[in-house]
């Protein structure tokens, strides 16, 4: 049996929690394979919402097991809190929650990193979590960070001062105004390593998941973050610190390419991005303003406001590609609704001439979308049950997207609850 997998194609905060959460009752195992705390997942059922941060949005099926996987970076004081606050929810999660030993520890030294780094950027800071993710990769790929199954060690607590005391250099290296107590930091640290070493079952995640495969077992990979973050096929330097692409579950998992089937691909019908950096349909207007309103466009893990746009369709083509995706999934089409005319960006004009592609640098001053109108609904969609139901503004919406993406659109969510949800 193989393993489907989730992902966001756009700047992240497509919606891929919910999703996830709305699947979960089709797989046995959900896994996460990169990223860390700096992702927010928000799942809304039974009028509760909920966020999850590294906890695999599969926690609250009862039946499911849910895996953090290798690539994953964990920060104990955080992960701690989110299992805390699973406690209301009564979940076992000493059996339904499993960590890889591979995953590495986010230190309190790289958050400060994180902090002194984009400080010393000023207006060139990339707009970071500042949960230490870039920091605690750059230790992955540097062959110096700390990794759970060290902590079945005795020396680790040797390996940690010795990185800690680097770090605190390194931070003085960047001459920014930080000020921090180290002590108290670590106090929190030491103390929550100790109750997730307590609580929950450290495991190697690749056999883990090969054996369920054996078993015929379903799982479903949810990635974090967005495709146009990626750290290799986003918008370098403005993304984040891993590959949120379809080959990271490979890596961040330790599955086999040829195992995975169904690639899930979540958009907004619209487009967001939180931090710095290029995003060609941004909207400056009342239109923006309206959608960041109606679609509470807020961060979920930094509360900062989401910077609204247009749907991006060069920009989707192109992410679509880069991950295979076999099924789309449209969000938050419900947001839309009283908007007049919508624009679609089918192609953008680059240094003169339209291109139908991304440049190396989508850099603003060089590159200006070109548009396609369509019109808009007026009726609120949030009740709607069926595809049928919906206006046929919307479903011509739907049926120009999957002609200009080639890609079938599966689902449709008209709000944030569980049961807004329309299968096609
Ligand atoms: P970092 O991963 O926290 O270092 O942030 C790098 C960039 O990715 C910043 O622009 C963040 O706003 C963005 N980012 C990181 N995680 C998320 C997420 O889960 N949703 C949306 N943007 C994110």
């Amino acid at each position: 049996m193989g393993l489907d997998l989730l992902l966001g194609l756009q700047w992240g905060d497509e919606g891929k929690g919910k999703i996830v959460d709305v699947l979960t009752k089709n797989y046995d195992i959900i896994a996460r394979f990169q990223g860390g705390p700096n992702a927010g997942h928000t799942l809304k059922f039974d009028g509760i919402k909920h966020v999850l941060h590294t906890i695999p949005s599969g926690i609250f099926h009862p039946s499911a097991l849910n895996l953090v996987g290798n690539g994953v970076v964990i920060d104990p004081v955080i992960f701690r809190k989110e299992l805390e606050n699973l406690d209301k929810f009564q979940i076992d999660y000493h059996k339904s929650l499993l960590i890889s030993r591979k995953a590495h520890l986010i230190l309190p030294t790289h958050r400060l990193l994180d902090a002194a780094s984009e400080k010393s950027k000023g207006s060139k800071k990339i707009g970071s979590t500042l949960k230490g993710i870039g920091p605690t990769y750059m230790d992955k790929t540097g062959r110096n960070g700390i990794r759970i199954g060290d902590l079945e060690f005795p020396n680790w607590k040797e390996k940690y001062r010795e990185l800690a005391n680097k770090h605190e250099e390194l931070i003085a290296f960047y001459k920014v105004d930080l000020t921090y107590d180290l002590q108290k930091l670590e106090s929190d640290f030491f103390a929550a390593i100790d109750f997730i070493s307590n609580k929950l079952s450290f495991v190697d995640n690749e056999s883990v998941l090969a054996n369920a495969q054996a078993d015929h077992k379903k799982i479903l990979a949810e990635g974090a973050q967005g495709s146009l973050l990626d750290i290799d096929f986003g918008t370098y330097p403005f993304v984040t610190s891993s590959n949120t692409t379809a080959a990271g579950a490979c890596t961040g998992l330790g599955v086999a390419p040829n195992k995975i089937e169904d690639v899930f691909g979540i958009f907004k019908a619209y487009t967001t991005r939180v931090g710095s950096g290029p995003f060609p349909t941004e909207l400056f207007d009342e239109t923006g303003e309206q959608i960041a309103k109606v679609g509470n466009e807020f961060g979920a893990t930094t509360g900062r406001p989401r910077r609204c746009g247009w749907l991006d369709l060069v920009a989707l083509k192109y992410t679509v590609q880069v991950n295979g995706v076999t099924q789309l999934m449209m969000m938050k089409g419900d947001v839309l609704s009283g908007i007049d005319k919508l624009k679609i960006c089918t192609s953008y004009n680059y240094r003169g001439e339209t291109i139908y592609h991304l440049p190396f640098s989508l850099n603003e001053e060089n590159l200006t979308p070109k548009y396609i109108e369509m019109n808009g609904w007026e009726e609120d969609i949030t009740q709607c049950t069926s595809f049928d139901e919906l206006p046929s503004q919307l479903k011509e919406y739907v049926a120009f997207i999957e002609d200009f993406l080639e890609t079938p659109i599966r689902l449709v969510s008209v709000g944030p609850d569980r049961k807004q949800t329309i299968f096609r």
